[in-house]
């Protein structure tokens, strides 16, 4: 039902929550996963109706929760589960707890193999699943990022110390997914852009990182920011992690997808219209109004994904008894050209697009008039 709806929104990309790689890789009880052929069998018939009803294109985020996890669900309160709830052991760099959460243990070298082996495993499921993207989660505080940030690796090996060597862990799993996974379907990156702490993970080290990721074959950059420490202080506003996005498309020159409250037509696209970044991404303002697309599409008088069957529902049909058939011919028509573009979109150069004045996106909106352009909108799928 949560991922029908927000397939049918006239996002461009409907995006799941993360999926677990492995039992031990969940937030909580509850999470979704897709470390076994099980769950791709369960979830391919969710992602059929996505596609038989819905306009979006789909993808996966792939990541393991590390130390924050083997807590209750957020609604009763996070709390660390005892053995009686079944509470497991949660991997981490360093066995240092999230506070508040439960001890981690420390990965060693087999424990990094098998994890490593993991995502590659989920990817493939991923691939089974015949998902259109993923994107490999790189922040908030879970598995990679604790990797990534000082504040959580003390590690001494090869692993641990300089920011080369943090990083070094979730560009070995960039890679082992890079190989199994086409090239002719994106591969982004979740970042935790600063961990808005003193002695964390910093933008700078973001800018070394994407830069690392762009030369092994990412295909865009989602900046969010924060998770690794309660002590973070984030200045939440109005598109606050937007400068992240725009600093990385700039300085590494790779695709940029923004996000962290954007919430209003005229905001989303001027972030996208100045440059800023390439595809931007809504969580909680489409969970709570999941026609915020259309809405939006309505205002900046442009053209988006409508079932067939609601058309009667559409501004511009109010008042016909019945939607003509040349209507929807014409929408059919439209469909399948935003189908073609999109691939061959996001599969180009970003200094083409440039050049072409198109942006690579998630789909394509027309414009009326003579001005044909790219845009983009993303929504994240919590609850299966
Ligand atoms: C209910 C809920 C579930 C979320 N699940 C994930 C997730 O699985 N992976 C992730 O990277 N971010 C997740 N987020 C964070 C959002 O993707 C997004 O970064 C954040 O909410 C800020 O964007 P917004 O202001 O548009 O909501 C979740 C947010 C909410 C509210």
């Amino acid at each position: 039902m949560h991922l029908g709806n927000l397939a049918v929104s006239g996002a461009g990309l409907l995006m799941t929550e993360q999926m677990a790689v492995e039992p031990e890789g969940r937030l909580t009880y509850s999470c979704a996963g897709l470390w076994s052929y099980d769950q791709v069998r369960a979830l391919r018939p969710v992602f059929e109706f996505c596609r038989r009803y819905g306009g979006a294109k789909l993808g996966i985020q792939l990541g393991h929760a590390g130390r924050k996890g083997s807590v209750s669900v957020p609604w009763k309160g996070q709390i660390p589960l005892n053995e009686k709830q079944g509470a497991w052991l949660t991997p981490s760099p360093s066995p240092i707890p999230y506070p508040g959460r439960p001890r981690p243990t420390e990965l060693d070298s087999d424990g990094l193999v098998r994890l490593r082996n993991c995502f590659a495993k989920a990817a493939r499921n991923s691939l089974d699943l015949d998902a259109d993207l993923l994107e490999l989660h790189c922040a908030h505080g879970y598995l990679l990022h604790s990797f990534l940030t000082p504040l959580a690796n003390k590690r001494i090996d090869r692993y641990g110390g300089s920011t080369q060597a943090r990083t070094r862990f979730a560009l070995e799993v960039f890679d082992a997914i890079r190989e199994v996974w086409p090239s002719t379907r994106p591969l982004g990156v979740r970042v935790s852009a600063t961990d808005w702490v003193d002695g964390g993970w910093t933008a700078d080290n973001t800018v070394e990182f994407a830069a690392a990721l762009k030369v092994r074959g990412c295909d865009y950059i989602c900046a969010s920011s924060g998770g690794a420490s309660p002590d973070q202080r984030i200045p939440v506003g109005p598109g606050y992690q937007v400068p992240f996005a725009e600093r990385i498309r700039r300085e590494v020159g790779i695709p940029t997808m923004a996000l962290g409250f954007i919430t209003d037509t005229h905001q989303a696209e001027n972030i996208l219209s100045s440059g800023q970044a390439d595809l931007i991404a809504l969580g909680r303002g489409m969970l709570y109004n999941p026609r915020w697309a259309w809405h939006a599409a309505q205002e900046l008088h442009e053209d988006v994904f409508f079932p067939f069957q609601y058309q009667r529902a559409h501004p511009i049909d109010a008042g016909r008894r019945f939607p003509k058939s040349v209507q929807n011919l014409i929408v059919q028509a439209r469909l399948h050209c935003r189908k073609q573009s999109w691939w061959a979109c996001l599969k180009n150069d970003s200094s083409d697009h440039r050049k072409t004045g198109t942006l690579k996106t998630g789909f394509q909106i027309r414009r009326t008039g003579s001005d044909e352009r790219y845009r983009s909108l993303r929504t994240r799928g919590r609850r299966l």
